[in-house]
Formats: C-alpha cells, sequence, structure tokens
C-alpha cells in the first residue's frame, strides 16, 4: 500500500556545494589564498593531508556539471563565490577574472533554466585577513561589505537569491573554539567575537545585497540539528542547554530581534573568555543591524544530536545510547551521523513556532555513503535514495503544518571536498573519480529526476497495528 506526497506548485528542487569542496583552481588566474588553502596545506590538519587544490575542478569542468543538472532537471542551484577569486587581498583591489568565472557559472545556469542560488561566504576567508585577525576583528566585517559589494554588482542583474553566510556556528566555533576547522583556533573569547562579526557581516551586507540586485531575496543558512538530552540526568540537560544555546540560539535570537542569549553570555563571563561587563564586541546600533528584515532563512538539517556532559574521548567510548538506535548501516551514515528524519519536522517546527521566518529553505540535507560504480558502472546507493525520500517525506509534514518551507537543496550535487575528512565521505548523488574527475548519476539522482518532475513520490504507507 502506497501513498503519494505532493508538494506546493511552486515548490523549488535544487541541490548545493560550496566553493572550496568542488572547484579547484585554488590558485589560478589571480585568486587569493583563502584560509582553508592555507588550513589544507598544513599537515595534520585534513585527513590524508587532502586538500582542495583540484577537488572537483568544477573551475574548469563546471559546463558539463551544469549539463548534467539540466538534464536531471534540477530546478536550482546553490553554489558559494570565493570571496578570495573576488578580492585577494580581501578588501581593494578587484580580480576581474573571479568575476568573470562566476559571471559564466550564472549565464550557464540560466541558459540551462536552471535559478542561481549564491553564498557570499562557505568559510574560505582571505587569508590576507586572517593575518589581520579573521573574524575575530571588526574590519573584516567591513571588508566583507567591499566583497559584496563587488560580486552582487557584477551578478546583481541575474542573481536574485542571495544568501550572506553559511552556518555562522561552523565558521566561530568550529575554527575558532574546537580548531577542527580554518583557522584552527581553540578560544571561546575569540569564538564569541567571530560569532559577532559574522553576524553583523551579515546585517551590514543585506541592504548591499537589495540595492545591488534589484526584487531579489536574502537570507542567511543556519545549521540547526537536534539536540536532545543523552539522559534524563540534570548534566545531560545542562550540556543540552549549553550546547543548544551556542549552536542555535546564539545565531537564531540576535537575527530575529532579541539579544545575544543571556545565559550563554553568562557561561563565558564565568569560564573567563568575556569580561564581566559581557560583549564588549557589540557596538551601539549592532544588534539592530543584524535584525535586518530576512526575506527568508535557510536551514541545514543532518542527524539527531545527543548532549552529555562528557568530554568527546569518553563520548567517543560511550555504549550505544538508548536514545539512539543501534548503529546499523541503515540507521547510521558514515560520518557517523544518527539518521533521524523525524529531527527536520522538530527543527522546521521549532523555528517557525519560535521564531516565524516569513519563508525558509532546506539549504543543505543529505547523506554521506561511500558506495561506488558496480561492474556495469552503476552506483546503486540505495541508503542516500532512503535517506533523501524519509527526509522529504518529514518537510512534507512541516509544510502540512504550516510551516512556509519553499524549497529544498540536497546535500550535496556531487561528491567533494569534505574539510577535515578530506576525501574520505562521499556526501555527492553525482559520483566522482577524483582521478580521473569522471562524473556518474547515482541511483539517488536519477530518483530525484522523477521527484523533480512530479513533485513528489509514493511512499510506502506504514501499516497500522491489527490490518
Ligand atoms: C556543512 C557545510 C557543508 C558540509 C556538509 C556535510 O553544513 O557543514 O555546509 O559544507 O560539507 O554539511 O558535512
Amino acid at each position: 500500500m502506497t501513498r503519494r506526497i505532493t508538494f506546493p506548485n511552486d515548490f523549488t528542487w535544487g541541490a548545493a556545494t560550496a566553493a572550496y569542496q568542488i572547484e579547484g583552481a585554488w590558485n589560478a588566474d589571480g585568486k587569493g589564498e583563502s584560509i582553508w588553502d592555507r588550513y589544507s596545506h598544513t599537515p595534520g590538519n585534513v585527513l590524508n593531508n587532502d586538500n582542495g587544490d583540484v577537488a572537483c575542478d568544477h573551475y574548469h569542468r563546471y559546463p558539463e556539471d551544469v549539463s548534467l543538472m539540466a538534464g536531471l532537471g534540477l530546478q536550482a542551484y546553490r553554489f558559494s563565490t570565493a570571496w578570495p577569486r573576488i578580492l585577494p587581498a580581501g578588501r581593494g583591489a578587484v580580480n576581474e577574472a573571479g568575476l568573470d568565472f562566476y559571471s559564466r557559472l550564472v549565464d550557464s545556469l540560466l541558459e540551462a533554466g536552471i535559478t542561481p542560488y549564491v553564498t557570499l561566504y562557505h568559510w574560505d576567508l582571505p587569508q590576507a585577513l586572517q593575518e589581520e585577525g579573521g573574524w575575530t576583528v571588526r574590519g573584516t566585517a567591513e571588508a566583507f561589505v567591499e566583497y559584496t559589494e563587488a560580486i552582487s554588482r557584477r551578478l546583481g542583474d541575474r542573481v536574485k537569491h542571495w544568501i550572506t553566510h553559511n552556518e555562522p556556528a561552523c565558521a566561530a566555533l568550529l575554527g575558532h573554539l574546537e580548531g577542527s576547522h580554518a583557522p584552527g583556533l581553540k578560544d571561546l573569547g575569540l569564538a564569541v567575537n567571530a560569532s559577532h562579526h559574522l553576524l553583523l557581516s551579515h546585517g551590514w551586507a543585506v541592504p548591499v545585497l537589495r540595492a545591488n540586485s534589484p526584487a531579489c531575496e536574502v537570507g542567511i543558512t543556519l545549521n540547526l540539528n537536534v539536540t536532545v538530552p543523552a539522559s534524563p540526568s540534570a548534566a545531560d540537560h545542562e550540556a543540552e542547554r549549553q550546547g543548544d544555546g551556542r549552536w542555535a540560539r546564539w545565531f537564531l535570537d540576535p537575527l530575529f530581534g532579541w539579544h545575544y542569549p543571556a545565559d550563554i553570555v553568562a557561561d563565558a563571563i564565568q569560564l573567563g573568555a568575556l569580561p564581566a561587563t559581557g560583549m564588549t564586541c557589540v557596538w551601539p546600533g549592532d544588534l539592530a543591524a543584524i535584525n535586518v528584515p530576512l526575506d527568508f532563512l535557510g536551514l541545514n538539517y543532518y542527524f539527531r544530536n545527543l548532549s552529555r556532559s562528557r568530554t568527546v574521548d569518553e563520548l567517543d567510548n560511550d555504549p550505544p545510547n538508548v536514545f539512539q538506535a543501534p548503529r546499523t548501516p541503515y540507521t547510521w551514515t558514515e560520518m557517523p551521523w544518527e539518521i533521524y528524519p523525524q529531527g527536520l519536522y522538530e527543527v522546521l517546527m521549532r523555528v517557525h513556532l519560535e521564531y516565524k521566518p516569513r519563508k525558509l529553505y532546506v539549504t543543505e540535507n543529505g547523506a554521506s555513503f561511500s558506495d561506488g560504480p558496480d561492474a556495469q558502472g552503476r552506483v546503486q546507493d540505495k541508503r542516500r535514495l532512503n535517506y533523501l525520500r524519509d527526509h522529504f517525506a518529514a518537510a512534507h509534514k512541516a509544510i502540512d503544518h504550516g510551516v512556509p518551507l519553499a524549497g529544498y537543496f540536497i546535500w550535496s550535487w556531487m561528491d567533494n571536498f569534505e574539510w577535515g575528512y578530506g576525501y574520505t565521505q562521499r556526501f555527492g548523488s553525482v559520483w566522482v573519480d577524483y582521478a580521473t574527475q569522471q562524473r556518474i548519476l547515482k541511483d539517488s539522482a536519477l530518483w530525484y529526476q522523477e521527484v523533480i518532475a512530479e513533485n513528489g513520490f509514493e511512499v510506502e504507507e506504514k501499516k497500522k497495528l491489527g490490518n
């Protein structure tokens, strides 16, 4: 017994990538060094010392990639522009060759009937700015406005969907507190300053985008996974408050008109990361700038997170948790992340009810499975297909319950450089042979083609007890 799920008529189906993860050409045609070039070129930072020097060579192969997308009927493509391609020194002189590349890419997409959604910042800060303090200093937010001005002045006549930042939480916390992302710092005070300047740069960039891109829509993308205490203990509930506070409320609250969450500020003061006077990096008018009206909120969802009052090492040695599915190849991805489609519904409903964005997009959702070509050259990635189908169904349930979800971008269009994991994780619906740069549409891409064409899909009706 099956039933059909159909999405709203104007729903947008897309796929997402990011510059550093797919472009390669890391120092071609005048591009400046980024913090990810520096970080990945530093031995020990990335698995197998992989880097994005070549990646999927999308900088040269974009015509082939766009043609594959068009063949699949993709309606939209979310990609990021590399700041160091546009302003190699982070500010000042514009690199016309960099602008020309993105202009050609946009024209190729439009000619193929694919709508471009452009993310301005997906973590590849110009290294020259990092040497002045990077996101921990206010000057980088000012430089971001210069970058926004240059790229939107060139593309704003054709690009009408802009995302200022991708996952500022990762840029701030993974890059400045956990040290597992570029620039590899481990200081809560620096992470707080970086998070504020990332959000401030967003607020300052929105009016620039609106001025240079008439009738555009502008948003920001946050990563919001479900976080639940790993046990009923007070310690694990406290871990959940801190985790959700740092990764979700810290960014949602200022964007939607509140202050930075007082409990998290108090935590940072208690830890000595902030002075007793609080966040000295916040100047008068900053919060008003950050609370600029948003046309949409982009939401990246992947998995359910358990909050435990444990160290990372203890976490790794923890016995399977009763709150999570046992680890099997069909209940966890290879990252490993728990497969929890219901969490997408929960996160969408939470944001909708608590923050009321005008519109939402799922700007990333996908799974890492390493299924590769079989003897016939076919990639039977059934687990990814199941993952996407179940998360699409969860998103549809949220729409049914009133969430203004306007579109969905799978992560990722193609296998690519997965940050600290290098090329050991494959999220793509297109297989990439990094040695030959051959692309192969996986079964999940062929299924996605049908979903897009039919704006929906069939699901197995769960048998109710007794029948
Ligand atoms: C993120 C980034 C992507 C990742 C993807 C898988 O959400 O972390 O936007 O660049 O590759 O999420 O980890």
